[in-house]
């Protein structure tokens, strides 16, 4: 098959340079287009519409025949179309000079000719018999051209417009319509990429509605996923070495001689591909024999031209074209060696493999049927970056991605995602006929392994995939014990298998990643065996080096859900969450979840290649972005503080000074930033730019209708001006430490004075807070973070604002909306709920802090652990018992670590496993464990895994005694403080107090 092929090897001596492994190769694939139209939520369509007669109209369809909608079962608005039955229409009317939009099929009050929005014509525009329509969809919204000229702009979503609800139309199947008695013609009908440079997709050309009375649709899916492949000679001599360096425009996956090349997943995962590309390096040496091999690599979109982002119109960030850079260099101990690079002569390609399409957001698309050997392969093709670029910015602050300054090539030195854990269904429910829906016991990130048996050569499954089922409450009539997908929004997370009609195949879509605990098979008559339906859990954390355990099983689940909300947040870049259209390197979600993230995994390669990603986006003013990478900020002071609280947390954590040193100058930048811009020169009140919408505070907060935001936004300037004080001291920059604390000491007195009432210690607003200027606010969230970030240097003061923040404690309180919480409830948000525990403990109110912990009604930690919860929500009551989703379906995610902060003071406080402040990692470090003074937690013991070896740390009540036991590796020393023992060093040991 592949005798041409074999040029591919090049054998040389020496002339392989490690320094640049790629200098020969090139980045090859086709430029073929690939199109799944169901699985397409953004597009350009157009068609030239020719009215000769100027009384006719006709009309440009989309959005027809998806299945979704010809399904009761794949919809929640209750249709079930037949053929032909469900499309969009936009009409030219030349009688009436207007532009008609229509929905047909899409719920049951849809009707045909009923006129969904309609917009006027100019005179101006219809000179001409022939106009040009086009029509931009977007996530349900559509925009209306006619000539160029904008229309206006509609949403046909019957759940919601943009990317917050389940997106439709899809692309699906499109055409046109020319009413009975009506002569027009539609021809030239296309559709593009919706953002620059607008590819083609799809073009029907000389095909015309000429006529009346004629309603067509066609589907315009064509293509697959690109599969590269070549072929090379190994010399019959013994290898010293055989090194593959590989990435991709997209992701893709190498297999040498069939067999899988390295066990990672979605490489080369997501960077600001612009700026930082990574290449991964794979020893293939055991997959190698001598003379001939074969190397086939497959692609897909991934990040690069996938869908990004909660906003349409942003598929095609990076590019449109797929693409793969290889070179593999065999060393044989003799000194001579083989070198197989990528170029557009030796290699071939084909779209016509069983990957049929394959998205992270929306799913992949598999036919069994087609065998790799048989699809139609040619020549590979060179894909110059030149001109694929979109132009376009996400949210107009992110730099834009058509800018290569600075381009870099570089290894990968973080850990790429892969198989963390198997999983196996628990069960399956047959919920509807033929709808079965599989538990996998746990919500988590990856993708599917599936054996499925005595399938039909050509029967279709479809899988679908969610966090939460909906439950049997009057409002989600009908749909009880379904799919809740609203909440997974715009990405369509399903995937489809047609099969080969083997005894046994696998489904397994290496090309997608789903956030799910319940799976959805249909398309089978019988159900595959629980046992047959596996789970495949990715992350690029590779193990744990925290655990902690205690007396109360709730608090145990817990720590479990923060962890496996880890897992699945952190694939390649720390997310907010895995499995709705977002996806995103939210900063304010990582800033408060790193230093529990540091204790429970040894995040600081994957940390530093995040710091690179915060530094290619930050903006050129200094500010850092609110997610990294894309770029894009409006959240503020909050989310763009990561870029200064996470390479600290590495430092402190893993005594990486490195990192401090890389990020000082962005870190200086964007503190001058704040210094210049946020503050109001003559208040001196924080704003950060604006008396208006300064930016997010404390994001979910169930009372931020009352917080003073600029109260928490200053308090982390002064927690950031703490950590520059710190880094500039460690790098040695004296002067920069001098002002950083001046800067420090004076923001602190103007803190305390502004607001802090002096005699009682209460909050008091600032004139930020509108209308309650000078009024207390007499909330958790007010007093958390003056008193975990060390604000008031007056003890007394302090005292008392202790005071006041366990009085909101101890009382019950009143969410914004008018729920009624008990006391020991967590009237937090985002921000301060990470920092309330410490802000107790370090001010001596332990027993309020484990009161807090261990509540179990809502909004508490223990709350959704209640419900059997197994990650951690993204809102403390995403769902309730009383109020289900509580009319939050779309904005509401099960799996964002945000809430999981609590971590760090389980280990840091409760464990007392704590970092000491003189000194970074873990060489020395503090012991200083807190038994639960309420005695509700009788005993609690973890350990944390330093590079010296492991710590331990338990404690014990009985009989009104506390009982301790450490272990201190060898290598590391800790000053001990509990309660009755002298504060002492320990050495390596064990020791039982
Ligand atoms: C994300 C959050 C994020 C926030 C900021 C949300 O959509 O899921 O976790 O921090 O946006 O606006």
């Amino acid at each position: 098959m592949l005798p041409l092929l074999l040029a591919a090897a090049v054998s040389c001596t020496s002339r392989f340079n490690t320094e640049d492994p790629f200098a020969r190769a090139k980045w090859i694939g086709t430029s073929e287009t690939v199109l799944y139209s169901d699985f397409l939520p953004q597009y350009l369509i157009s068609a030239d519409i020719t009215i000769t007669d100027g009384r006719s109209s006709a009309s440009l369809l989309m959005g027809g025949n998806d299945p979704r909608l010809m399904d009761a079962d794949l919809n929640i608005m209750g249709v079930e179309n037949d053929r032909d039955a469900s499309y969009i229409q936009v009409e030219l009317d030349r009688e009436f000079k207007r532009v008609y939009v229509y929905r047909t099929g899409y719920t049951p009050e849809d009707k045909p000719g009923k006129v969904y929005q309609s917009f006027k014509v100019a005179d101006s525009l219809l000179v001409d018999p022939t106009s040009r329509l086009t029509v931009a969809v977007s996530y349900s919204e559509l925009r209306i051209q006619l000539n160029g000229t904008n229309l206006g702009q509609v949403g046909v979503g019957p759940l919601g417009n943009g990317g917050d609800y389940i997106a439709y139309p899809q692309l699906s199947q499109i055409g046109w319509l020319v009413k009975k008695g009506d002569a027009a013609r539609v021809s030239d009908i296309e559709v593009r990429e919706a953002r620059k440079p607008n590819a083609l997709l799809y073009h029907l050309d000389g095909m015309t509605a000429e006529g009346s009375d004629q309603k067509v649709l066609v589907d315009p899916t064509h293509g697959g996923m690109p599969v590269l492949r070549s072929a090379f000679k190994v010399k019959g001599k013994e290898i010293a070495s055989a090194t593959l360096y590989a990435t991709a425009r997209g992701i893709y996956e190498v297999s040498i001689n069939d067999a899988r090349v390295g066990k990672d997943y979605l490489a080369p995962g997501l960077s600001q591909y612009n700026k930082h590309h990574y290449y991964q390096t794979y020893d293939v040496s055991p997959l190698l024999k001598d003379g001939k091999n074969s190397i086939q690599v497959s692609l897909a979109e991934g990040w690069w031209s996938g869908d990004i982002t909660f906003g349409g119109g942003n598929r095609n960030y990076f590019g449109d074209q797929l693409a793969f850079l290889g070179s593999l260099y065999v060393q044989y101990t003799d000194g001579s060696s083989t070198v197989v690079v990528t170029d557009p002569f030796d290699w071939e390609v084909t779209t016509d493999g069983p990957v049929v399409y394959a998205s992270l957001f929306q799913g992949q698309v598999t036919d069994a049927r087609k065998s790799i050997e048989d699809a139609v392969w040619h020549s590979a093709e060179e894909m110059v970056l030149d001109g694929h670029v979109s132009d376009a910015t996400f949210g107009q602050t992110a730099p834009r991605t058509d800018e290569y300054d600075g381009w870099q090539l570089v290894r990968q030195a973080d850990p790429s995602p892969r198989v963390f854990a198997v999983l196996t269904a628990q069960g399956v429910t047959e919920v509807r006929p033929g709808v079965f829906v599989y538990d996998m016991g746990q919500n988590f990130a990856g993708i599917p392994s599936i054996t499925l048996r005595g399938l039909q050569e050509g029967q279709q499954l479809r899988f679908r995939y969610a966090e939460v089922l909906y439950p049997d409450m009057p409002e989600y009539k009908g749909n009880e014990g379904m799919l809740m997908l609203e909440n997974i929004r715009g990405a369509m997370a399903q995937d489809i298998y047609v099969a080969s009609g083997a005894s046994e195949e696998l489904f397994e879509p290496h090309f997608t990643q789903h956030g799910y605990r319940y799976l959805e098979i249909t398309g089978v008559s019988k159900a595959p065996s629980p046992a047959d339906v596996k789970g495949l859990v990715l992350s690029s954390v590779q193990d744990f080096t925290a655990h902690f355990e205690c007396s109360n099983p709730l608090v145990n689940r817990l720590w479990e859900n923060i962890k496996w909300s880890m897992l699945a947040n952190f694939i390649s870049i720390p997310t907010d969450c895995p499995q709705r259209n977002e996806r995103m390197g939210w900063s304010g979600d990582l800033s408060v979840f790193s230093r529990t993230a540091t204790y429970l995994s040894d995040v600081d390669a994957f940390l530093n290649r995040h710091m690179q990603a915060i530094r290619d986006v930050q903006m050129p003013d200094g500010r850092m972005p609110d997610v990294a990478p894309i770029g894009g900020a409006f959240g503020g002071l909050l989310w763009g503080s990561a870029g200064i609280t996470v390479p600290y947390e590495c430092y402190r954590q893993y005594a990486d000074t490195a990192i401090l040193d890389q990020h000082y100058e962005a870190m200086q930048r964007y503190m001058q930033l704040i210094a210049d811009k946020y503050i109001e020169k003559d208040s001196g009140l924080m704003t950060q730019g604006s008396r208006g919408f300064g930016g997010l505070g404390d994001w979910l907060g169930p009372q931020n209708g009352q917080l003073d935001n600029s109260s928490i936004w200053d308090a982390y300037y002064i927690f950031d001006l703490q950590i520059m004080v710190e880094t500039a001291r460690v790098l040695g920059r004296s002067e920069d430490e001098a002002l950083y604390s001046r800067r420090l000491s004076e923001r602190k007195q103007e803190f305390v004075s502004r607001y802090l009432d002096p005699a009682t210690g209460r909050f008091i607003a600032s004139e930020y807070a509108r209308g309650r200027s000078g009024q207390p606010i007499h909330i958790q969230s007010s007093y958390v973070l003056p008193l975990a970030f060390g604000i008031i240097d007056d003890d007394a003061l302090r005292a008392k604002v202790a005071g006041n923040l366990a009085q909101t404690l101890l009382r019950p309180g009143t969410t914004d909306n008018g729920i009624n919480c008990p006391p020991y409830s967590l009237m937090t948000g985002f921000i301060t709920t990470a920092w309330i525990s410490k802000a107790l403990s370090d001010n001596g109110r332990s027993d309020l802090a484990y009161r807090l912990l261990q509540q179990t009604s809502y909004p508490s930690w223990l709350y959704p652990v209640t419900q059997g919860a197994t990650s951690i929500w993204e809102r403390l009551d995403s769902y309730t018992k009383e109020r289900g989703f509580g009319g939050n379906n779309s904005m509401n995610s099960f799996n964002h670590y945000s809430f999981g902060a609590v971590g760090q003071w389980l280990m840091a406080y409760s464990l007392g496993i704590d970092r000491d402040p003189s000194a970074p990692g873990f060489k020395h470090f503090i012991l200083h464990p807190e038994a639960d003074p309420t005695g509700h937690m009788t005993w609690a013991e973890g350990w944390y895994d330093t590079p010296y070896g492991r710590i331990e740390s338990s404690w014990k009540r009985s009989g009104g005694k506390v009982e301790y036991t450490f272990t201190i590796p060898d290598g590391c020393t800790a000053t001990l403080r509990i309660p009755g023992v002298p504060e002492q060093e320990l050495s390596p040991g064990h020791y039982r107090f």
